[in-house]
């Protein structure tokens, strides 16, 4: 079996989007543009209401999916379409924005922790004029396993240790797993072999991916392989790790804020699109 190591090390930039809301942009910054097929990750999360309370009032997106994994807080969804959904702590809302929404969310509280990730995906070009599509996933409806003592792994997508997560019908065959370790806990994760994959380390103090050492708030690229090793050393704290894996595409991406396309003249189209209300 082969392990995946570590074959780039980046951290996150502190930025804002929307309104003004204060995120980590870890994927889609100079430091690591992309990592096919995704195109953007934030962190976000603060107590303070301030740093969030503006939220994302209404914005376009074309050519790709959005991913939105709440941690803690209330977020309020809702679309052009009518479509409309509240994102809950431990929920999930994969949204297929395909030929183009415009949505916005916002948080549906005033004060609290509001902590979670928005994951970009970018879709293949035979796709990127679908119709939009969502999957708004209570989190009941994520399973948890406990594959080794002290390792406990949530499925958010595709399927690990018998257990498959609830998102289904995405063409980059994702995986997705929030993965909890107690000090001393080691797990092996077998992913599969050929998708592009990362690791986050967003709890804890480090993650120990075969003999490399990931820090907290350190994104590792993985090499292709069959599995991941994951562990904690006994002496120190319990760590969490988002791990997130999805087939390559391999296409050319032309990509304009929340346009993401294959050549220059679909995000000429698909701002003129916006812009005559055809989303
Ligand atoms: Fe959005």
């Amino acid at each position: 079996m082969s392990s995946r190591t570590i074959t780039r090390r980046v951290r996150g930039i502190p930025t804002s989007d929307g309104a003004g809301v204060k995120l980590t942009r870890v994927i889609g910054q100079p430091g690591l543009d992309s990592l096919d097929p995704f195109l953007l990750l934030d962190e976000f999360g603060s107590d303070s209401a301030t740093d969030y309370i503006a939220g994302f009032p209404d914005h376009p997106h074309r050519g790709f999916e959005t991913v939105t994994y709440m941690l803690d807080g209330r977020m309020r969804h809702r679309d052009n379409h009518g479509h409309s959904g509240l994102l809950e702590s431990g929920s999930v809302q994969w949204m297929t924005a395909g030929r183009g929404i415009v949505h916005s969310e916002m948080p549906e509280q005033e004060h609290g922790l509001m902590r979670g990730f928005q994951l970009w995906v970018n879709l293949a070009a035979k796709d990127k004029m679908t119709q939009p599509r969502y999957q708004d996933i209570a989190p009941e409806r994520i399973p948890a396993v406990e594959p080794a003592p002290g390792a406990k792994v949530r499925v958010i997508a595709g399927e690990v240790f018998g257990v498959r997560g609830p998102v289904d019908g995405i063409a980059i065959a994702p995986v997705y797993l929030d993965i909890a370790l107690q000090s001393g806990a080691k797990l092996s994760v077998p992913l599969p072999e050929a998708h592009n994959a990362f690791a986050y380390v967003f709890e804890g103090d480090a993650v120990r991916v075969g003999t490399e050492t990931l820090g907290l708030r350190e994104l590792g690229v993985l090499s292709n392989g069959e599995t991941i090793e994951l562990s904690v050393s006994a002496d120190a704290p319990a760590a969490r790790v988002l791990l997130v894996a999805g087939r390559p595409l391999n296409e050319p991406v032309a990509r304009y804020g929340p346009f993401v396309m294959n050549t220059p003249q679909q995000i000429v189209q698909a701002m003129q699109d916006y812009q005559a209300g055809k989303f």
